[in-house]
């Protein structure tokens, strides 16, 4: 088996290696990408391609910030999946930038690029929780920290505003769901109502209970509504997820699209979400949403203590918007 590694920064030319040893795979991507940093380039995107003995070929295609931490974990996934091209026959082997032929190019590349954004419905409530149990109760930054396990109350969040039919999902072809967004309509508080109970006070999981008193204390200390006082009515995207195998292919940007496009035929006038990862703001950001409200992980503090302190590059929970006009 021969192992492959070309960058596309030019003026660094081409990596390759030859292995026998599948095992070794990782190793030698990690290298490679170490290689590369060392020389200096920021962004770099890597193209990496198998080509087993009987000629059959896998190619991934990557893209990675400019930190060796950063891609490491990547490359373990990559090397995973390139493992799995090999001993399958036609199995998904690429992540190929959707709508971009740039990166991934190969006559034997078979990509499952054929996503649809659909509405959710309260039928899918099942099918939309395994996913989620699958991946987002799992690697969403403050979830991964505190090693949530099993959650009924984070259960009960993901499908109580089903009902409001705002929710999409990103399906494949063979009808898996890869993506959601979970979206909920918020209205403004009227001034006789009640001030809402502190959601760590009524929740019963101790993991998850950390997570609500952040939330508690970001409420405490911004409101939506203050800020924008013309507004009534906002969408607030709760929960963003994509399967990792289909990471860094923009599904969560077609994800907010459709969901752009809800609050348009809506007349919703704001879309408002916390991102307490690095990679959803990322996603907000590419499409024009705005910070307006940072709280680094450092220092959000109880009792003089950090509580939070995600991997790198999860730093901070951020509320980003955007209006519609
Ligand atoms: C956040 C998330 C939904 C983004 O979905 P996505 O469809 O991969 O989004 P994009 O393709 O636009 O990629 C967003 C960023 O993820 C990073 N990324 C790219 N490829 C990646 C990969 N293979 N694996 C992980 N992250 C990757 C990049 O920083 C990218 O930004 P860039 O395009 O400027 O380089 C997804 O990473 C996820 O499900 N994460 C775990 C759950 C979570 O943290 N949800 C958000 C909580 S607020």
């Amino acid at each position: 088996m021969e192992i492959e590694i070309q960058n596309h920064i030019a003026h660094l030319g081409k990596f390759s290696v030859k292995k026998s040893e599948n095992d070794c795979l990782l190793d030698e991507a990690c290298t490679m990408a170490s290689t590369i940093l060392n020389v200096g380039c920021g962004a770099a995107k890597l193209l990496v391609m198998v080509v087993e003995e009987d000629g059959r070929i896998s190619i991934c295609g990557l893209r990675f910030d400019d930190l060796l931490s950063e891609l490491l974990p990547p490359l373990g996934r990559m090397a995973s999946k390139m493992s799995t091209g090999i001993s399958g026959t036609t199995e998904k082997s690429s992540l190929a930038k959707l709508d971009s032929a740039e990166l991934v190019s190969s006559p034997t590349d078979e990509i499952d690029t054929n996503i649809s954004i659909e509405l959710i419905t309260e039928d899918d409530a099942e099918e939309v929780l395994k996913m989620l149990k699958k991946f987002f109760f799992k690697d969403e930054p403050l979830n991964t920290f505190v090693d949530l396990g099993e959650c009924k109350e984070l259960e009960k969040y993901s499908t109580k505003s089903l009902h409001e039919h705002c929710s999409f999902k990103a399906v494949n072809s063979r009808g898996e769901i890869v993506g959601v967004n979970i979206n909920g309509l918020i209205n403004r508080p009227k001034e006789t109502d009640e001030p809402p109970a502190k959601l760590a006070d009524v929740c019963a999981h101790p993991k998850f209970k950390k997570i609500m008193a952040l939330m508690d204390h970001v409420d405490e200390n911004f409101n939506i509504f203050d800020l924008y006082q013309d507004v009534d009515r906002l969408l607030d995207i709760k929960i963003m997820s994509v399967d990792s195998t289909y990471r860094g292919l923009g599904i969560a940007g077609k994800l907010t699209d459709r969901t752009m496009q809800y609050v348009k035929d809506n007349n919703i006038k704001l879309v408002h979400v916390l991102c307490s990862s690095h990679f959803s703001a990322r996603v907000m950001e590419k499409m024009d949403f705005q910070e307006v409200y940072n709280l680094p992980y450092q220092d959000y503090l109880v009792n003089g203590e950090q509580v939070f302190d995600p991997a790198k590059p999860h730093v901070a929970v951020r509320i980003l918007t955007k209006r519609i006009n």
